[in-house]
């Protein structure tokens, strides 16, 4: 398998000087969470599972995953969920209105990995955005990949998200998708009710061709895990895990996203699990 070490290639020439950017539309996915379409000046040449930070002159910036594809150019999709300060602002905000956007940042996904690849994708909650930036061209380019299963949790109907997008993905040929609510809340629910680990066991795996792709809530990583390998014995390095930690700067220089020695925002989000080995607190 490849190993890559790319430089930061940022927006702008400085990456801790933001571009400003046009707000295109914001649409209520849910209750919380907003998908923002922003215009930016340029395209952002991001990889799947980079984040940028996005913000406000004067309110501050936090980091938010890129929910397009590599190929969106210069529109970014952001799936925005009202948690504070920062958050709580950009949601006020409309068409029309420019927000700063720094970054790509952090390591991503690489395609070439992928490619003539079985797929198993785990995405819990708000998991699902950043792994959409990696879904998104491998279904437009679907056979460039081998077998695609994706197993989808939200708590609520109400909280599942991007259900059109998953309908059109479920169409094509040698993709197998499960949707799960841990609850149906008394709403109409047609996919299934349970936690994402309970479909873990009816998965089909290529032990050598497999690869394994995890992103949800902290709690899920373990569980996920355990199942996992309880009934498939695939190697450390073709299981990638997503994680959030605090981030300021985004460019491995304040420490807020430190575990020991791993800067998250530099070396991650995206982690092979081979790598996590002598990092036990990054999964807890
Ligand atoms: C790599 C990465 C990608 C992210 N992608 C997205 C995304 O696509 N969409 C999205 O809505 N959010 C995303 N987040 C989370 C987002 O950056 C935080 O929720 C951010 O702090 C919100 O800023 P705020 O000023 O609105 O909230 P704040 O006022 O800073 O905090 C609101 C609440 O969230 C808590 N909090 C803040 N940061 C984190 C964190 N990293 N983990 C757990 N709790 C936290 C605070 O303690 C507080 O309770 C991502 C974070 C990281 C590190
Ligand atoms: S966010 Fe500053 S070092 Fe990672």
């Amino acid at each position: 398998m490849t190993s890559h070490s790319d430089p930061v290639s940022t927006i702008s020439d400085n990456p801790y000087i933001p571009i400003m950017a046009e707000i295109q539309s914001i649409d209520a996915l849910t209750a919380r969470e907003s998908l923002f379409k922003v215009l930016l000046p340029e395209p952002l040449k991001h990889r799947p599972g980079q984040f940028v930070m996005a913000g406000l002159p004067g309110i501050g910036e936090c980091a938010i995953s890129i929910s397009s594809g590599p190929q969106s150019g210069k529109l970014l999709e952001m799936v925005i969920r009202k948690a504070g300060n920062v958050t709580g602002v950009l949601h006020q905000l409309e068409p029309s209105d420019v927000i700063s956007i720094r970054g790509p940042f952090g390591s991503g996904f690489y395609l070439e990995d992928f490619k003539q690849k079985n797929i198993v994708i785990i995405a819990g909650g708000l998991g699902l955005v950043p792994l959409r930036s990696l879904i998104t061209p491998i279904m437009d380019h679907k056979s460039d990949y081998g077998l695609v299963q994706l197993i989808i949790g939200s708590r609520t109907p109400k909280e599942a998200l991007f259900r059109h997008q998953i309908q059109q993905w479920k169409k094509l040929p040698d993709v197998h998708i499960i949707e799960l609510v841990d609850d149906t809340d008394f709403q109409d629910w047609d996919g299934d009710i349970g936690l994402v680990t309970e479909p873990v066991q009816q998965l089909t795996i290529d032990e050598q061709n497999t690869l394994l792709v995890l992103c949800g809530p902290p709690v899920m990583y373990k569980f996920v895990l355990l199942e996992f390998k309880l009934h498939f014995t695939i190697p450390d390095n073709q299981i990638f895990v997503d994680l959030e930690r605090r981030m300021r700067c985004g460019l491995g220089k304040c420490g807020h996203c430190q575990i020991n020695h791993v800067y998250c925002c530099k070396e991650g989000p995206v982690f092979r699990y081979s790598q996590l080995n002598d990092l036990p607190e990054a999964l807890s």
